[in-house]
């Protein structure tokens, strides 16, 4: 089995403002030395992308956008485009993340050409996925993945070919911003359950590589538990990666 190197992302969703957002990369920056073998990502506002971009410099931290549209340029008032967010330094890009998908409405077919625009483009994606709470209570949460796994990934299996470095995101989204937290057992099954998706889907090499990251309400106090899971492989962390020092306890969770 592929020693998955452990990924930890903070979407700092729509909040602080370009000094803020520069104090904290410099905070989570001195946080980080010596820190080996983790993978640190932060997925600031656009506006504040370019100037995190300097504060980063040649250090570790990746960085992402939230969201971008599928075009490449043209009339689409409002949107950004995969060729802005590469020239702000972004390498990274978060889709079809819970709030994207409830609030302005998302579909699994806008995603799925996101994705593709990001891959073309060279981004990696992440891609989220995740059941509400009336769908788990139901017992449907595996169809509601299966459902957005097949139609935000649309274009991987046409292709027949995932890159081994897309990251998936399981975001419960009763978990996300409640201080309710999937039990380790509850996120592994799931965890489990998308990985072997991938195995059926395209290969066991690209089950085996392929990052697969928990998101809802992780904090310093959940994270060591979380990441002991087999297939849990890192956190997507919102709130708690606000604050310089929860978000360095997270990704130092090995030394807790
Ligand atoms: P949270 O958000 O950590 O504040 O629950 C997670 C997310 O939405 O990515």
């Amino acid at each position: 089995m592929t020693d998955r190197i452990p990924f930890i992302a903070g979407n700092w969703k729509m909040n602080l403002n370009i000094d803020e957002s520069v104090n904290l990369v410099n905070a989570t920056l001195k946080g980080m030395r010596d820190l080996e073998d983790v993978d640190v990502l932060i997925a600031p506002p656009f506006t504040a992308l370019s100037a995190v971009k300097q504060a980063t410099g040649k250090s570790r931290i990746l960085l992402a956008a939230q969201n971008m549209y599928s075009e490449t340029s043209g009339a689409y008032t409002g949107e950004i485009s995969g060729k802005m967010l590469r020239e702000a330094g972004c390498t990274h890009v978060i889709l079809g993340h819970s709030e994207r998908r409830s609030l302005f409405k998302e579909t699994n077919e806008m995603i799925d050409l996101k994705v593709r625009a990001a891959v073309a483009l060279g981004f990696i994606p992440i891609v989220c996925i995740g059941e509400s709470l009336e769908e788990r209570e139901a017992g449907t949460t595996f169809e509601v993945l299966r459902n957005q796994l097949e139609g935000s990934l649309r274009n991987f299996i046409k292709e027949q070919f995932m890159p081994y470095d897309t990251i998936l995101a399981y975001e419960p989204v009763w978990a996300i911003g409640t201080g309710l937290t999937a039990t380790p057992g509850q996120a592994q099954e799931v965890h489990k359950f998308i990985r072997e998706w991938v195995g059926k889907g395209f290969d066991s090499e690209t089950a085996d590589r392929v990052r697969i990251l928990y998101g809802g309400s992780v904090k310093p106090d959940n994270i060591s538990d979380l990441m002991s899971e087999e297939d849990i492989d890192g956190a997507l962390v919102g709130g708690a990666s606000l604050k310089a020092d929860s978000f360095v306890q997270l990704i130092r969770f090995k030394e807790k």
